[in-house]
């Protein structure tokens, strides 16, 4: 068994793993700067592969698209160009002046600890506008109050990709002390290569939390709620308007900095 993060060491993977044919990530988080009148020039921070920064650009904004991972960096630059992209840390970045920030499929939740999160923030504030926004779409804290139905069990996902196929066993559980929701994947293939054990977590934030932590840091929330968005069911769509309620498994925010 060796360790790593299959799918963020192997970006091809990741998206025929996770496809969004539709490039609803980036249409939804391009409705919020909109609807929302955002200037021109968005950071995506945690780009990943890049679809969401294309898309943005594509839009007609001046993207920079930044991540941790150089993989997902140099498959940035090669499949989805058009934007810049840099290898920055979210929890404490300096990259420019923007007219918003946008952090899709949680990767916001890689702020594990408060001092992350006001880092994070911080670090938003400096490089946003006066009136600049901040768009982010994650997992919901709040779903997993009293339910356990993703939790402890073991669940198999099985897909073939370039001929080879790959079985992933997904286990999730909560880290009450750490307030994370910590997740387990073995990979294995048929092409005679060695299991691969993948662990990574997420912060379990709660919507009030989250909004504490944005009125702290000078934001003013205009939107919290759990859907529609790109990964919710139904999926959102052109027109949609945002919920109001924040019960289900993900959670969508706009704030803006200043009133
Ligand atoms: C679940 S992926 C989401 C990618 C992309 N936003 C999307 O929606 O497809 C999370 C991304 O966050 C990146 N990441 C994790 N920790 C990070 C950090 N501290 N700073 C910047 N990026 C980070 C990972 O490398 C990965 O590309």
């Amino acid at each position: 068994m060796t360790s790593g993060n299959l799918l963020t060491d192997n970006p091809v993977l990741y998206e025929a793993r996770f496809p969004d044919p539709e490039r609803l990530a980036g249409r939804w988080a391009e409705d919020c700067l909109r609807r929302y009148a955002a200037g021109p020039r968005v950071l995506d921070l945690g780009c990943g592969t890049g679809r969401d920064a294309a898309q943005l650009h594509a839009s007609g904004r001046t993207v920079v698209g930044a991540d941790l991972s150089e993989a997902m960096l140099a498959h940035a630059r090669n499949r989805h160009p058009g934007p810049e992209y840099v290898r920055a840390d979210l929890r404490d970045f300096s990259l420019g002046v923007f007219d918003s920030v946008v952090c899709l499929d949680s990767s916001l939740l890689y702020c594990h600890t408060n001092d992350d999160l006001d880092g994070f923030l911080a670090s938003c504030r400096r490089s946003l506008t006066p009136g600049g926004l901040l768009v982010a779409e994650m997992r919901n804290g709040a779903y997993f109050l009293g339910r356990d139905d993703l939790l402890n069990t073991p669940r198999v996902n099985a897909f073939a990709w370039r001929g080879i196929s790959y079985r992933s066993t997904t286990t999730l559980y909560v880290d009450r002390t750490a307030q994370l929701l910590r997740r387990t994947r073995v990979w294995t293939a048929d092409d005679g290569s060695e299991p691969v054990e993948q662990r990574s977590a997420w912060r379990l934030l709660l919507p009030q939390e989250l909004r504490h932590f944005l009125t702290s840091h000078g934001f003013t929330v205009l939107a919290l709620h759990d859907g529609p968005g790109p990964r919710t069911e139904p999926p959102w769509q052109e027109g949609d308007l945002p919920g109001t309620s924040t019960e289900a498994d993900r959670l969508h925010v706009v704030a803006r900095l200043g009133a």
